[in-house]
């Protein structure tokens, strides 16, 4: 049995996610997820709150809260969310575990061990208001290049520039505002990528299958030059530093936060009792199939920054196969931002909606060859489309037939002719083409050809109209009939991975009780499934419709952010 080891990028803890969020990292990895189980492969499905750096301590501080019990509150909240959304973690996990602590703290012995780890004297604002270094995000001020007011030590927000705190034109404290600051000189531990880049280059030859995307992003950084980089802060929440002398300083976020893709399975081995053992997947695991999920702005760190903390251990760790990196979702026609409160936040969508209507935009959407608009004009139009006229349509009109001429049972009568077969061949070639997409992480094809096969059947329903034979060829009228409900049941099967909800409701009708169901072998077998003289019954509509109206008002409630602060 093939083994896949899946991890979306990590969530930060502050704040509910967006539908961007969604759409980059999340819901791929979790449509990928349960195919690969539908094939039977063996699993691993991982993910974690990033809950260290500077965006938990200024989230917390807003809160008014502890940092560590805003990051419980947070996850909790979050985890709520992505079980609503469906998304199916074998573990969610966090990256302030013990286990992450431990586990972070070994890959910096290692590194440091291995010569890998230089302590550097840096220059940075200390706040005498606040008593304290102001890293990244807590100093505030004007951009050099730009001269916008809201630019922050790590980059500006204006013009996207990254910045250090110093280059900042009258940089004043984002906690207390003051511009008592004096640069002060502060021990640091920097990764020597330097000396790692010969590593990390015979590493990215070996790798094969990554989008032109991600391949172009990791190239340009060897080609411009591996930089050391810097892995400590003078922060107190996060991993603290086990060397003397650092007492006070914690990882950099960027340090720990990859490392807890292995502290959850870690987190994963240790609760229940079932034996399992986190180093199958993670330690000499080269039988294993790693594929990570992330956003475009994520790529550096997964194909550069944590690769050096792995090859830079010495140690036979698994280091991931597949990078699928996509582009952005923008909102009507800007970006989504947290910061700015503008677009739609997972728990206002699931206010909207229930998860399948997002989830299926999205993968039929994914901000794959370039980025992706999401308007509320198009979502309605299309899932009005392809959920409810389309897919529900089918599944409603054969099972209601089923009920008013066959008192719910599946007609036995007749045997498959012509169009049938044409339907099995049809359906062979759509099998095949999405398995083909699915394997390869094509979630906007695979959609087209999930599409296809909904077509194709409500196609044939309609053709065959039973509800004419049934009066004048009564045998053929229960062949076909068969036929759909079998039909029905195959678009359910294939759609599983993107709209779970709603085909799991008509597993439950024809009598399925599949947790994951399988791929079909053929199309034929597909459509023998359910025999003559089974039992079903008629769900309720799966969906329905969005009307123009009903686009035009969301997009007014969501053109002003209504979300306070
Ligand atoms: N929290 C980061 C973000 O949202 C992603 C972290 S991915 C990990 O951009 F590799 F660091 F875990
Ligand atoms: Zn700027």
């Amino acid at each position: 049995m093939a083994k896949a080891l899946i991890t979306s990028a990590l969530p930060y803890i502050n704040g509910i996610k967006h539908l961007g969020n969604l759409a980059g990292s999340l819901l791929p990895a979790d449509i990928h997820a349960r195919y690969r189980r539908q094939i039977g492969d063996d699993v691993l499905f991982i993910c974690a709150s990033d809950e260290h750096g500077t965006p938990a301590e200024l989230g917390a501080a807003e809160a008014g809260l502890k940092v560590r019990e805003y990051c419980d509150r947070q996850h909790l909240i979050q985890a709520d969310i992505y079980r609503r959304l469906n998304l199916s973690f074998d573990h969610f996990g966090r990256s302030s575990s013990p286990q992450n602590r431990a586990l972070t703290q070994h890959f910096f012995r290692r590194l440091e061990e291995n010569g890998f780890i230089e302590e550097r004297v840096l220059h940075q604002f200390y706040s005498h208001t606040d008593t304290r270094f102001l890293p990244d995000r807590y100093v505030v001020g004007t951009c050099p290049h730009c001269g916008s007011g809201r630019a922050r030590g790590d980059q500006c927000e204006a013009c996207t520039k990254t910045l250090d705190p110093t280059d900042l034109i009258a940089p004043r404290s984002a906690i207390s505002g003051s511009a008592e600051l004096e640069v002060r000189p502060t021990r640091h531990l920097f990764l020597r990528q330097t000396a790692l880049a010969k590593d990390l280059e015979r590493w990215i030859e070996t790798r094969s299958g990554w989008p032109p995307l991600v391949t172009s992003i990791a190239r340009k950084w060897l080609d411009e030059g591996l930089q050391d980089r810097c892995i400590t802060r003078d922060l107190s929440w996060g991993v603290p530093v086990p060397k003397p002398g650092y007492e006070g300083k914690v990882f950099y976020v960027w340090f720990d936060a990859p490392i807890a893709y292995i502290a959850a399975t870690q987190e994963w081995a240790a609760i229940e009792l079932e034996h399992r053992d986190w180093r199958r997947w993670w330690w000499e695991a080269d039988h294993v199939e790693y594929l990570q999920f992330l956003g475009k702005d994520n790529v550096p760190f997964h194909a550069v920054s944590f690769p050096c903390t792995l090859l830079g251990s010495g140690e036979p760790w698994k280091t991931v196969d597949v990078i699928k990196g996509v582009n952005w979702l923008t909102f009507e026609g800007g970006k989504f931002s947290t910061s700015e409160r503008r677009g739609i936040f997972l728990d206002q969508a699931l206010g909207l909606l229930p998860a399948d209507y997002w989830r299926w935009w999205l993968a039929a959407n994914a901000p794959e060859g370039s980025d992706t608009d999401f308007t509320f004009e198009r979502f309605a139009r299309e899932v009005s489309n392809d959920l409810a006229d389309t897919f529900g349509n089918l599944v409603n009109r054969t099972l209601s037939f089923v009920a008013s001429r066959f008192g719910l049972v599946v007609p036995e009568g007749g045997a498959p002719e012509e169009a049938e077969w044409q339907v099995v061949q049809a359906l062979d070639g759509h099998l095949e083409a999405l398995r083909r997409y699915q394997s390869a992480c094509s979630f906007r094809k695979a959609a087209d050809e999930i599409r296809a096969i909904w077509r194709l059947a409500n196609r044939y329903f309609a053709e065959q109209a039973p509800w004419t034979t049934f009066h004048t060829d009564p045998n053929r009228c229960q062949v076909v009939v068969r036929t759909a409900v079998n039909l029905a049941n195959l678009c359910s099967i294939v759609a599983w991975p993107a709209i779970p909800t709603a085909t799991e409701e008509v597993f439950r009708a024809v009598g399925r009780k599949w947790t994951v169901p399988p791929w079909p072998r053929s199309a034929a077998e597909a459509l023998d499934l359910i025999k003559g003289g089974e039992v079903v019954s008629v769900p309720s509509v799966l969906f329905k419709k969005l009307t123009h109206e009903w686009a035009e008002e969301q997009r007014i409630r969501f053109a002003v952010s209504e979300r306070p602060c």
